[in-house]
């Protein structure tokens, strides 16, 4: 039985692992061994995932927590490391573009041990993203590269990466919400707030250079206080961007803004009920840029760039810049927005598709 590792550390990951593991935990050539590195660690950005995605208690948890990037990617290397040595993994799988997954993969390479990283050759082309770092290190040194889409096998190809490298499996994240959609159907969470069936907006932000800056996030902040008088708003927020709201004292003005509904941020059931309810969704995240435009909704994205341009070029998505929150708004609410369509192999069988790859490579 080979063993397969497969790394999760933060909220965006265990919604990629999840398929994964459910499919090669019924194969009888592998054993899937779950590891958490514990980058998050909040009931409500972690184990909330697992009870959802129907995942059981990690195999190893590394408990590593929050810290810089420096002290949280070296402390996931070093307590990675130590399970490498003790069982070597067949394949060590990774996901997404987080700190846990550049660091696990440079542990596994440094002792020459094959890496597969899923939701490969994504690029933004913006290195002060933190995860930009993340994606070209562990592209250039992953064995094997998974990816979503045809721009992504481009990106690889034109870094001069080896064809044989490349595989294109599709989106996993859409596995993920194939397998739990008639809970998230069947789950209220709108009329629970006493709101209609896309008669509200979802907000979702937590990049650092959304989040971070007093001034940016104020500004973004009015631009939600004034669109929410065209249309109500449910902001679910992460610890990230409460943290700062509260340090730079803008949490009043969302708690009183009456159009505004702020929770918690939600597990991967309720949440996608308010995806799949909404008219629109302002977002800085990446993975719902794609869920959006898998489900057709319109998405505005409000960074400066986009990983994941597939989503624009074929999707419903859109690049929103600050000052175009509103007017980009009311567009939708107009119905002057792009419909959009769904990429090749999105289509809820990507961990099929891996499982047949890994197959023949151990
Ligand atoms: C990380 C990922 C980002 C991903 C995001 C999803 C990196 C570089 N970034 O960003 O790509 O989109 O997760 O959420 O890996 N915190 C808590 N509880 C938690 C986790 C974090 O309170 O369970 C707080 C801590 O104060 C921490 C801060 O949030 O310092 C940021 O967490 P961190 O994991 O460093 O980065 P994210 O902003 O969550």
């Amino acid at each position: 039985m080979s063993l397969i590792h497969l790394i999760a550390g933060a909220r965006p990951n265990f919604m990629k692992i999840a398929p994964l593991y459910h499919r090669l935990v019924r194969e009888d050539w592998c054993e899937p061994v779950l590891i958490h590195t514990g980058q998050h660690y909040d009931p409500s950005m972690s184990d909330a995932f697992f009870q959802d995605l129907g995942l059981p208690q990690p195999d190893m948890h590394l408990g590593i927590g929050s810290g810089s990037h420096a002290e949280q990617t070296g402390k996931v290397m070093t307590a990675y490391e130590k399970i490498l040595m003790d069982h070597p993994p067949a394949w060590t799988v990774v996901v997404g573009d987080v700190n846990s997954t550049m660091a696990c993969t440079l542990a596994a390479k440094k002792l020459c041990l094959p890496v597969a990283h899923l939701e490969a050759g994504l690029r933004s082309r913006d290195r002060t993203m933190p995860e930009e770092i993340n994606r070209l290190v562990t592209d250039v040194i992953a064995d094997l590269l998974w990816t979503p889409s045809p721009d992504a096998d481009e990106n690889l190809l034109a870094e001069g990466v080896a064809p044989e490298r490349i595989v294109r499996v599709g989106n996993i994240m859409l596995d993920s919400f194939e397998m739990v959609r008639d809970q998230v159907e069947a789950e209220r969470v709108p009329e629970s707030l006493g709101l209609s069936k896309k008669g509200y907006g979802l907000v979702t932000l937590h990049r650092p250079s959304n989040v971070d800056d007093a001034e940016t996030l104020a500004a973004l902040v009015e631009s939600l206080v004034v669109v929410s008088t065209d249309i109500p708003l449910v902001f679910p927020i992460h610890p990230r961007t409460r943290k700062s709201l509260q340090a730079h004292g803008l949490e009043s003005r969302l708690i009183e803004a009456p159009n505004i509904h702020l929770s918690e941020p939600m597990g991967y059931i309720r949440f996608m009920s308010l995806v799949l309810g909404s008219r629109l969704v302002l977002t800085d995240s990446g993975g719902i840029q794609e869920e959006t435009t898998y489900l057709g909704i319109p998405c505005l994205t409000r960074r400066d760039t986009t990983e994941r341009p597939i989503t624009v070029t074929e999707g419903t998505n859109r690049l929103v810049m600050p000052n175009e929150v509103e007017s980009s708004v009311r567009q939708v609410l107009n119905g002057d927005w792009p419909t959009g369509s769904r990429p090749e192999f999105w289509d809820g069988h990507t961990a099929d598709r891996i499982a047949a790859d890994l197959a023949g490579r151990v």
